[in-house]
């Protein structure tokens, strides 16, 4: 099937499974223990119905959204993900240059194989940067510099990886950290030779670029790995790296991971100006509840202070118009990018934000809603929300 043909997300799905060494798929697929999380985040959104209304004119429909004072095409955004280079190199400029001609925001993340600074040139306008705190103070610093020297315009920092998690997929697989091919590994690629050819063309393992600085000039990629691997996770990070990035970034600054109410506030209160409400696509704390059942009492808590950007298992237009219902602002998506990109490149990832764009506008005029910043809570039929009890909100805002 040619990417053009993918007529949903699961489509492109299909696609990269066929084009992808298993071992590379489950990596992108895959989520922590029984993989629940994942399964959550799907099933919350079905728990929610749209209730149209009929005899408005529709003919016309809006779905730009503005963001930290930039317009953007569509309320959607492509996550970050790291080691994207492995599934198709130059992934990462692939993804910004598609985010760029969609007019929507590209997180780049710290982990990723190019270079911010490269990254930066191919779509100023569109990448937003993502980084988690090392256990390097200095090299947290200057991470932040750098991004202010490249005129990065918004910053995000993830804070639900405080130490790797059991993804049993890749345990079984052979996955280390850095990646290395092994012989079991190469003859199951060989089942995909456009893959192992352009992985054997370009050097094999991508290089981490944004840490090569760190490592020295002469080191090899999987040196650079090694040196990523020291750094992070890091699981004494707290509140005070909060604070002091906070201090040293002058632009929007959001968080990533968040899902209780009470450290969404006090994200809030350090002068944080938005969340990426996620639980990591379930790739971290499997028990963790889905995002989308914690975004109600999240935007109870601060959605009058802060950007709320949804993330983890959106896969469908009616599960943005969904989230922007229960207070998103928009939301973002990580494996259906990568299984673009993996699948068809540029144009495989531009083919999922035109999916994805298409879709909610058809969403917006099945229910009689001409433009998605008009959606509330009221166009909601869905099941009474679970209360964290007690539920601090009003004692947070007093
Ligand atoms: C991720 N994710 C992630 N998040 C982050 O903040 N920094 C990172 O480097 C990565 N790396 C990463 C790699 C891969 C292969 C995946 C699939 C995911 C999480 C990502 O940003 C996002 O939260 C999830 O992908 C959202 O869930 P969906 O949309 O994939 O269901």
């Amino acid at each position: 099937m040619n990417i053009q043909k993918a007529i949903n997300l699961e489509d492109m799905r299909t696609l990269a499974r066929r084009r992808l060494p298993r071992i590379a798929f489950d990596f992108i697929d895959g989520g922590a223990d029984d993989e629940r999380g994942m399964q959550r985040n799907r099933d919350a959104f079905s728990r929610h119905c749209l209730l149209p209304r009929y005899l408005r004119d529709v003919s016309k429909r809006i779905q730009t959204v503005s963001l930290f004072g930039r317009s953007y095409a569509s309320p959607i955004g492509i996550s970050p993900t790291g080691l994207a280079g492995l599934w198709r190199p130059d992934a990462d400029l692939m993804q910004a240059a598609a985010a760029r001609d969609a007019n929507v925001p590209f997180l780049l993340s710290s982990a990723s194989n190019a270079a911010l600074e490269d990254v930066m040139k191919v779509a100023p306008e569109h990448v937003w940067f993502q980084m988690y705190c090392t256990t390097n103070e200095q090299i947290n610093a200057d991470l932040v510099q750098r991004a202010i020297a490249c005129q990065v315009k918004v910053l995000v920092i993830s804070v639900d990886v405080p130490v790797n998690s059991n993804r049993e997929r890749n345990k079984r697989n052979g996955f280390a950290r850095p990646f290395r091919m092994t012989p079991a590994i190469v003859l199951e690629a060989l089942g995909h030779p456009a893959w192992v050819l352009r992985y054997l063309r370009t050097g094999g393992v991508p290089m981490m670029q944004n840490w090569k600085p760190y490592a020295g000039q002469n080191a090899a990629a999987t040196d650079v790995a090694d040196l990523y691997g020291t750094l992070t996770p890091a699981p004494m990070v707290s509140w005070e790296h909060i604070k002091r990035i906070r201090a040293a970034w002058p632009g929007p600054m959001l968080i990533k991971g968040l899902l209780h109410p009470e450290d969404a506030f006090e994200a809030a209160r350090l002068g944080v100006n938005g969340l990426v409400v996620s639980n990591h696509g379930g790739r971290q704390l499997d028990a963790a509840p889905a995002s989308l059942e914690m975004l109600p009492m999240i935007a109870a808590a601060v959605g009058d202070r802060m950007e709320l950007i949804l993330d983890s298992g959106v896969r469908r237009g009616s599960d943005v118009v969904i989230a922007r219902c229960l207070g998103a602002r928009a939301c973002i998506f990580g494996r259906p990018s990568l299984f673009g990109v993996a699948a068809g490149g540029q144009p495989g990832v531009a083919r999922v934000l035109q999916i994805m764009h298409n879709e909610i506008d058809m969403v917006l005029a099945q229910m009689g809603c001409a433009d998605f910043n008009d959606l509330s809570a009221d166009w909601l039929r869905s099941p009474p929300v679970h209360r964290l009890h007690p539920t601090p909100i009003q004692a947070l805002h007093a």
